[in-house]
């Protein structure tokens, strides 16, 4: 069957990995989350105290940033490595959450994140998540998915994720970290989060996964018949 590359974009903590990682499985294609290079940027940029706000700062600073994702064999999944550290774990950490919009809007950073994303690509098989896949890494993908939820709904999966990895975390902190991401993805200046006109909304406020997964599975069926000539 034509391998296809499906982008999943929208807001903070709609489930979008989730629902890449079941696609991903189903199909048999390479999940990547975008999101945790930029995670994993924060990350250095926090532990060697690098100022963002300065250009030169950063410049000098990814020049020392290597990205990998390897495999882990028992998850079937890519984790990333930060200059061959396995950082999947403290990238998920809610200091970085604080961070990562602030670091994610830095033109160069997503220069640097960006180049990287599209070379995966060159193999299709692919299903990416992030805020621009569908509008920049992947203009011209098969199948677009734009996801979105309720907040409170949104609130609930996160802070229930968090809790489980840290007791100290607060429904309210997490509410205000997922708003003001979103409003930060949504209106920074560089490839901010938006719909790509082509493609499908997702709102899944009220499905389950694997309602979800059976109508998604339909759309790529969809677009794997509409680009097989
Ligand atoms: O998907 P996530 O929550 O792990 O993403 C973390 C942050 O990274 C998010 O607040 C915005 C940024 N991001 C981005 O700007 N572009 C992407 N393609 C993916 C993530």
């Amino acid at each position: 069957m034509k391998k296809i590359i499906i982008t999943i974009d929208g807001y903070s903590s709609c489930g979008k990995s989730t629902l890449a990682k079941q696609l991903a499985r189903k199909l048999n294609y390479t999940y990547i989350d975008s999101g945790a290079m930029y995670r994993a940027i924060t990350l250095y940029f926090i532990q060697n105290r690098v100022d963002w706000l300065s250009t030169a700062a950063v410049v000098e600073a990814l020049k020392n940033i290597h990205l990998e994702f390897a495999l882990n064999s028992l998850t079937g999944l890519g984790e990333m490595y930060l200059n061959n550290e396995n950082v999947e774990h403290l990238i998920r950490e809610m200091i970085v959450a604080e961070k990562v919009s602030e670091v994610a809007a830095v033109k160069e950073v997503r220069d640097f994140a960006v180049a990287q994303q599209k070379k995966m690509g060159v193999r299709k098989g692919m299903v990416m998540d992030g805020r621009d896949i569908g509008t920049v890494v992947f203009p011209h993908a098969e199948l677009k998915i734009f996801m979105t939820a309720d907040i409170a709904i949104r609130v609930e999966r996160r802070f229930k994720e968090l809790f489980e990895k840290n007791k100290n975390v607060s429904l309210d902190e997490v509410k205000e970290n997922l708003e003001l991401r979103d409003y930060i993805d949504a209106n920074r200046e560089v490839s901010p989060l938006r719909k790509a006109e082509d493609a499908i909304i997702l709102d899944n406020s009220n499905l389950n996964l694997e309602n979800q997964l059976q109508l998604v599975m339909q759309w790529v069926e969809d677009a794997i018949m509409a680009h097989t000539s």
